[in-house]
């Protein structure tokens, strides 16, 4: 090593495998590749005691578009600091920030988007590890999608949940009551000046959503899986739990990349079940079952539906949060957290898991108890927040390749139910008519076109109950789409219909065939004669409503033409460039 007034190390020869001067960039010449690279560093203020240390990115996604990650910069401090007090280098970088409602159409057109992001930044960048700090729905699983092909040792950071707010003498929060009150305003019952004071408290800190919508999900499955430290996922965002959370994630990561702790040797089938037994256990959000099919993709973990159905619905629900109960996400952090519900279900899941600490989920576990602040947020499985599966899949002549129903958020008495279709073709079409349309109670709301390649999947499942049905009391129909819906949403709505309309049975349904649901018995069919059908399917036009809007981006008209179906992830499948 040549002498220097201890600014950034000068070249070598060889490219190191590892540290700052790992993947050299291209300019024929390595020497000058590393010594160009120790010219910025050193401009930066960076020198050899620096950049010697174990090179931890630090991926985070701050945006004024994403208000929910407005405390992050104190998060990312605080992870900062944790990386430098194990003795690594933190170089924080931005990734995509995926506001959720800030996006058009639709988040999900992009967590893919933001994976192929994360994949190359990881790979390209000179880094021994990662800390991503994520949390609005999209950003946990586009984070870890990417990171786990990129292979580097990784831990996600999330953002931390709102704290529930009060009004009206009742708690509230984000989203459900977001939803409940807008119901209630189109049903008249939530006057105009009612509704514009909810909009100041509805939201009343920084934070994700606090019900059990999909950043909440997500967070405690990423925990399950082993990609964030234990008792990480439900800390409040303004809490210092979220900051000492953070702390500990980045002295965790140094720790990680010394012990190769790769997500691939994180990663197993067990683990993907386990995380969709909590998911059960929660009333978890539905899309956490297209981010764990596509998780599960990236690990090359085989995982179907089916299997993540079936183990989904073999728990009760035992965590008291909306939209499935009443509580909201800081209730059960109060009650011991992810760990606490781990220890409660350890029964059901397979214990030698391994975690973010790189031990098993089972000796991650010891010592967890106590006398937790608030411990009616975590009920036991013998005396569970409600009995029925929260979550199952179904399968039938109408969703030949499955689709989803949070059977906890519907209501028990359309759980069987059989009805005359009402088809909408597409979120606009559905807008326009919603509210015309001569649909009885017992009508089943269609809504098609709204799949992985048709749309990008927006969450328009939740189809508004048309106005005067809602004004004469109707709270609930069956509603059946290709869409997803928010994990903040309820009712009794079948989503992820696979194939989607575009390319299966649902594209060949008509206003008045009977659909019938089955919950019971996992079923969704179309009770039309298979003769017809066959005309039907004859008379379309192959791939109508997969050729793209004439506007569309380049993006969006490149996923479209190499995304999956929702019950393998709604990923890209690279496979079919050939
Ligand atoms: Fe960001 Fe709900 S809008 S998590």
């Amino acid at each position: 090593m040549i002498a220097s007034d201890g600014a950034g190390s000068p070249p070598a020869a060889q490219a190191a495998a590892s540290g700052i001067h790992q993947g050299p960039t291209s300019y024929g010449d390595p020497g000058f590749s590393r010594f160009v690279r120790s010219v910025f560093l050193a401009s930066a203020g960076y020198d050899d005691t620096d950049t010697d240390r174990p090179i931890i990115g630090v991926g985070h996604s701050i945006s004024d578009f994403t208000p929910c990650h407005r405390d992050m910069p104190g998060l990312l401090d605080a992870v900062c600091r944790g990386v430098i007090e194990a003795g690594g280098l933190p170089m924080a970088f931005p990734t995509a920030s995926l506001g959720e409602v800030f996006l058009d159409p639709t988040s999900m057109m992009f967590r893919n988007l933001l994976a192929l992001e994360v994949e190359e930044l990881v790979r390209a960048q000179p880094m021994d590890g990662a800390v991503l700090l994520g949390g609005c729905d999209k950003t946990v699983p586009g984070h870890l999608m990417g990171a786990i092909s990129a292979g580097r040792p990784v831990l996600e950071v999330v953002a931390g949940p709102m704290i529930a707010s009060r009004w009206q003498g009742e708690r509230i929060g984000a989203c459900t009551d977001c939803r409940r009150l807008w119901a209630g305003h189109r049903a008249g019952d939530v006057g105009e000046t009612e509704i514009r004071a909810a909009t100041g408290v509805l939201a009343p800190t920084g934070g994700t959503c606090m019900v059990m919508g999909t950043a909440s999900t997500m967070a405690i499955i990423v925990e399950v899986l082993g990609l964030a430290v234990p008792g990480s996922a439900t800390a409040p965002a303004p809490s210092g739990d979220r900051l000492r959370a953070g702390t500990r994630s980045g002295r965790r990561i140094v720790e990680m990349v010394v012990e190769a702790l790769t997500p691939q040797r994180i990663l197993t089938k067990s683990s993907f079940i386990n995380a969709a037994v909590v998911l059960g256990a929660v009333g978890g959000s539905t899309n956490a079952v297209v981010h764990l099919l596509a998780l599960a993709g990236r690990a090359g973990i085989e995982l179907s539906l089916s299997e993540l159905g079936d183990a989904a619905a073999s728990v009760p629900v035992i965590v008291d949060c909306r939209p499935t109960g009443a509580g909201f996400l800081d209730d059960l952090h109060d009650a011991g957290g992810v760990p606490a519900l781990l220890a409660e279900l350890a029964p059901r899941l397979d214990m030698e898991a391994t975690t973010a600490l790189g031990c098993s989920l089972g000796a991650s576990l010891e010592g967890v108890g106590g006398s937790p602040a608030w411990p009616s947020a975590l009920h036991s499985v013998d005396d569970p927040v409600s009995a029925e599966p929260s979550l199952v899949a179904l399968f039938g002549s109408l969703a030949p390749d499955g689709a989803v129903l949070k059977a906890g958020a519907a209501t028990p008495a359309l759980l069987s139910h059989r009805g005359p279709a009402v088809v909408f073709d597409g979120v606009e079409d559905m807008q326009a008519r919603i509210d015309r349309v001569d649909a009885t109670p017992g009508s089943v709301l269609v809504l098609r076109g709204c799949g992985p390649a048709s749309a990008g999947m927006p969450e328009a499942g939740a189809i508004p109950i048309p106005r005067k049905l809602a004004a004469a009391g109707v709270t609930d129909m069956v509603r059946v789409s290709d869409a997803r819906m928010s994990g903040t949403a309820f009712g009794t709505v079948v989503l992820h219909v696979a194939p989607e309309g575009a390319l299966g049975p649902l594209g060949l349904v008509r206003d008045g065939d009977l659909i019938e649901l089955d919950a019971g018995a996992r079923r969704l069919d179309l009770l039309v004669d298979d003769s017809v059908l066959e005309r039907r399917r004859l008379e379309a036009a192959p791939g109508d409503g997969l050729r793209p809007e004439p506007d569309a981006t380049r993006w969006r008209t490149l996923q479209s033409s190499l995304i999956t179906q929702a019950d393998r992830g709604a990923d890209i499948d690279v496979e079919r460039l050939g």
